[in-house]
């Protein structure tokens, strides 16, 4: 494990996007451990932003004390530029991130994925030029630090990957506007660090899951869905392969890579269970005792991606690994929707039903039963 930390205690981080589902449980686990630690929050808060995703920390006055919350958008330089001066790092999750509505609306993807990751390198960029010129130092007078930045990426640049796991070192060949987004995203920061020397790091998350997760997505929709004894819009035969990663430990391994990981380098944050579509709609049936027939086939997600899978050592040898398996993850999942009604009834409220309709709507009047259910583990 490498021994170098490049956070100090009681740095100051900039988390954007921390508002968001996993964002979030990034700010609400930092907080809650009381380390000395302070977190500014930039969200401009989408339809997937959410201030109760931070109500846990609100709820404390010891970890409220050191969350501020500024509401506004990564793309807009005056905005950004003094949080970035009083930052040691900035974490960037801020993005658009479903795919189905990538292929409705590309263009917020795009503003920012690419011009707020460039607005976000260019603040870290003067403040590297600012302690070079001896305008960047502590309370004390020392010089400090330029802040380190962290590109939150997704295992989906890669692209379909019909057999055998990615390395850091494949090609990106994103085939949806969201992951076209993501890659242009990465390629902005390995600019950065080559040509203007920014201390950036970036990773490639798979897909995630857990409380807080915005009802549009795979796993919730269908909790959600299946609460309600609502049918479940499986897009066609379901037998698409992610590897799912329980969100603390997507959070705990940006952490990881925040502190230890090599300026310039890309880091895999692989999960713990390599299932298809059909198997986890099982788990997750079994685990709310809902039937398999509220599942129906619907048309297929245009370019839908067969297959996600990482390979992990790169992020192993800094020492990270996962907590939660599947199992687990699904269940503490589950049981947080089932507790928290309020949360996903206010989501599925407001303009909701327009987005269902749009994408669901026809999918559903033209579906078909699922067919036959994935058989259940022996035992
Ligand atoms: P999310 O959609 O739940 O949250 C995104 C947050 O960013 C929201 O709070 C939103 O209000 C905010 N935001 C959007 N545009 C903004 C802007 N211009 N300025 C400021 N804030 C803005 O997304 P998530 O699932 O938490 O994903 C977070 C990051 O992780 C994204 O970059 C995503 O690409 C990446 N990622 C997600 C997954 C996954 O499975 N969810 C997997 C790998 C990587
Ligand atoms: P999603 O949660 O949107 O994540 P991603 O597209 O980033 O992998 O989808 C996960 C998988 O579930 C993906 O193969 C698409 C499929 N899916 C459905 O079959 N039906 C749905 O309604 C949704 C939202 C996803």
């Amino acid at each position: 494990m490498s021994a170098v930390d490049r956070l100090r205690p009681g740095s100051t981080l900039l988390v954007t996007g921390g508002a968001g589902f996993i964002g979030s449980c990034f700010v609400r686990d930092i907080l809650g451990r009381d380390d000395g630690t302070r977190i500014t929050v930039l969200d401009t808060l989408t339809y997937a932003g959410n201030e109760a995703n931070l109500q846990p920390v609100l709820d404390d006055p010891a970890q409220a004390a050191r969350l501020r919350f500024v509401r506004g958008d990564i793309a807009d330089p005056a905005m950004v530029r003094p949080l970035v001066a009083e930052a040691d790092a900035v974490v960037n999750f801020a993005a658009e991130s479903h795919v189905d509505r990538s292929i409705l609306d590309p263009e917020a993807f795009l503003r920012t994925g690419v011009i707020g990751v460039h607005v976000l390198l260019d603040a870290c960029r003067a403040q590297a030029a600012a302690l070079a010129a001896g305008e960047r130092r502590t309370a004390g007078g020392d010089p400090r630090p330029a802040p380190r930045y962290l590109q939150v990426s997704t295992d989906e640049v890669y692209g379909s990957v019909e057999s055998g796991r990615s390395v850091e070192s494949d090609a990106l060949a994103p085939r949806s506007p969201y992951s076209a987004a993501k890659a242009s995203g990465e390629l902005l920061v390995r600019s950065y660090v080559v040509t203007h020397g920014v201390d950036a790091v970036v990773t490639r998350g798979s897909n995630t899951y857990g409380p807080y997760h915005h009802p549009e997505k795979l796993i919730p929709l269908f909790i959600t869905n299946a609460l309600d004894d609502r049918p479940l819009p499986l897009y066609g035969d379901g037998l698409q392969q992610r590897d799912w990663l329980y969100v603390s430990d997507h959070a705990g391994a940006i952490e990881c890579v925040l502190r230890r990981g090599e300026s310039g380098e890309t880091y895999n944050i692989p999960g713990s269970a390599e299932l298809t579509n059909r198997e986890v709609v099982r788990q997750l049936l079994d685990a709310l005792g809902k039937p398999w027939s509220l599942v129906r086939t619907v048309e297929d997600r245009p370019g839908h991606d067969r297959r996600y899978a990482l390979d992990g050592s790169k992020l192993a040898a800094l020492g990270w690994r996962n907590q939660v398996d599947f199992v687990d993850g699904l269940r503490r999942t589950v049981d947080w929707f089932q507790a928290n009604e309020g949360w996903w009834r206010a989501i599925k409220g407001g303009d909701w039903d327009a987005y269902y309709e749009r994408q669901y709507g026809r999918r559903l009047a033209g579906s078909e039963a699922a067919g036959p259910e994935p058989a259940h583990p022996a035992g």
